[in-house]
């Protein structure tokens, strides 16, 4: 059983799984003992992430190091005690693939979050990553009680556009130099989800289009 948190409904319960044709996926929040695999994905995998994500002050090698992981886990596992952010691992047949984030979490009248999400490149195109992001969706709308949930994308980010798209996530404008990445200043789409316009559940709505189906 797990415990609600006041302060942060919906934490730290894992969430699923569902499944799609690459396996059985779920989502549960990220522990101490991810860091040997978490390394060696994000090393192996620089150039697969490195285009999408924001730029950091230490270099690549040594920020995804296995000794980096323990201080990122704890930070992250800290700021989700304080109803900031929900970080979870993706589990794709209870093995880490990747990972999946709502953060900025903020209650009140706003009620909204940010989501984003990556796969290891070896799991990518069985439907993981559109799996996770419908869990994701689920579980801020319904347990963590979002009214919102937003995300930004780079324009040239196809396969992550088409994970949104499939969620029925919504454009909502172009930022301009929004996000250092990858050595400049890129332009992100803003998409976004409000609660009104999921029917059921995200979930459901991928079952239903053939996509998924029950575990
Ligand atoms: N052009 C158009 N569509 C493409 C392309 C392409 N070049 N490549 C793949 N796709 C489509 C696939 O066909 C599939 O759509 P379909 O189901 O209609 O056929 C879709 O993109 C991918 O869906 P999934 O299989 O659910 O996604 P996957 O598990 O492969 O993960 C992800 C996608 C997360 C984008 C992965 O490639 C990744 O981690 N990339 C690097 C990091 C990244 O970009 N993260 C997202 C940043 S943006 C954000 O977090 C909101």
């Amino acid at each position: 059983m797990f415990r609600s948190n006041a302060m942060h409904p919906g934490w730290p319960q894992p969430v699923g799984p569902i499944r799609v044709p690459a396996g059985l996926v779920r989502l549960r929040p990220i522990r101490l003992r991810d860091g040997g695999v978490w390394s060696r994905i994000r090393l192996a995998d620089r150039d697969h992430l490195e285009p999408w994500e924001p730029v950091a002050e230490v270099n690549w090698e040594l920020r995804h190091a296995v000794s980096s992981w323990p201080s990122i886990c704890s930070g992250l596992r800290s700021e989700a005690r304080k109803g900031r952010m929900l970080p979870y691992a993706i589990e794709l047949d209870g093995q880490f693939c990747g990972q999946l984030t709502l953060g900025n979490v903020t209650h009140g009248a706003l009620r909204s979050a940010w989501i984003g999400y990556w796969v290891a490149r070896e799991f990518t195109g069985g439907g993981v990553a559109t799996a996770a992001l419908a869990m994701g969706l689920d579980h801020g709308f319904q347990a963590v009680m979002l009214h919102r949930i937003e995300a930004t994308v780079r324009p040239e980010n196809a396969p992550s556009r088409r994970v949104l798209a499939k969620a029925g996530f919504r454009e909502e404008g172009l930022l301009k130099r929004y996000l250092e990445v990858d050595g400049a200043w890129r332009d992100h789409l803003l998409v976004a989800l409000t609660v009104e316009e999921i029917e059921t559940s995200a979930t459901s709505a991928l079952v239903r289009s053939g996509r998924a189906n029950w575990a």
